[in-house]
């Protein structure tokens, strides 16, 4: 019997069909390869997909590799630039990865009702990640999960998002509570409200389930903590120092090193 194609994914490709949960169908917007429309129905988490990306040449790409998987009446595949293509309730996932922040954003805004009509929005910016998280917190979407992944010592982040209550409450059940009830356990028991405001910002910068949970995080925040330790010390010994910038670099830096000691705490 001929074998047919199962894509082999990188740790960052692994990290983001893994956060999904099971649901019918599944828009892939920026498919490129097309290997998560592809793991994703193989693998039983989204019974079809729509693959869709704004050039022909990926689009082709995607197409050999869905015939190649045996999958091709089940994943249709739409030249669309952003959501475009898509209809409005027609997938109850929409997954978007590997693009910058901005590009995310902009296809967001584009195209808002269709983008809250999913169930769940899985995203993996390239670039500005707290940036991201406070875009969708700001456009009416609620941060489930976070995950990291680790490529050839680069540092990677998904989120799963909802812009629906009623999803909401049974994926925070399942997870016993989650980022909500960890939010509420930090706030209640910190020692004000200024606590409350400085766990909010650890939360945009770092994902409290990530420093909670993910020994992962070690390496990271040990990983900016030194460029931006450097990137201070370098302001300093300028001619002209930047101080705004100096200031902006010193309270991340705190931030991070804050979380690296709870992350230690939690992760023993
Ligand atoms: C770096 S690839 C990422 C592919 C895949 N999603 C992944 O994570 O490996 C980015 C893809 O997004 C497509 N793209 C960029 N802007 C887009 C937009 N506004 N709408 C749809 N696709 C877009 C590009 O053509 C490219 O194929």
């Amino acid at each position: 019997m001929k074998k047919t194609f199962t894509p082999k994914l990188s740790p960052r490709l692994e990290g983001i069909v893994s956060l999904l949960p099971e649901c019918e169908k599944v828009a892939d917007i920026g498919c490129d390869h097309g290997y998560i429309s592809i793991s994703l129905v193989q693998r039983g988490i989204a019974k079809s997909a729509v693959a869709c990306d704004i050039k022909a040449g990926p689009l082709e790409f995607a197409k050999k590799n869905i015939a190649k998987s045996g999958l091709t009446d089940l994943i249709d595949v739409r030249l669309s630039p952003g959501l475009n293509k898509l209809s409005e309730g027609e997938a109850d996932a929409i997954v978007i990865a590997g693009m910058g922040m901005r590009t995310i954003a902009g296809i967001i805004l584009d195209d808002l009702s269709k983008a809250k009509a999913a169930d769940y929005i899985l995203i993996q910016a390239q670039s500005e990640i707290p940036e991201m998280r406070r875009f969708f917190e700001e456009n009416g979407f609620t941060l489930l999960r976070n995950k990291l992944m680790i490529e050839e010592d680069k540092y990677y982040f998904a989120m799963l998002l909802t812009s629906k209550k009623e999803v909401e409450e049974e994926y925070l059940k399942s997870l016993g509570g989650g980022l909500k009830r960890l939010k509420e356990r930090l706030t209640e028991t910190g020692p004000g409200p200024e606590f409350s405001e400085f766990a909010e910002s650890l939360d945009e910068y770092f994902g409290l389930d990530l420093i909670t949970n993910d020994g992962d995080m070690k390496k990271y925040l040990g990983h900016v903590i030194g460029e931006w330790s450097e990137s201070i010390e370098k302001i300093s010994g300028a001619k002209k120092p930047d101080f705004e910038k100096m200031d902006e670099l010193k309270k991340k830096l705190a931030m991070a090193e804050l979380a690296l000691e709870l992350n230690t705490l939690f992760k023993k």
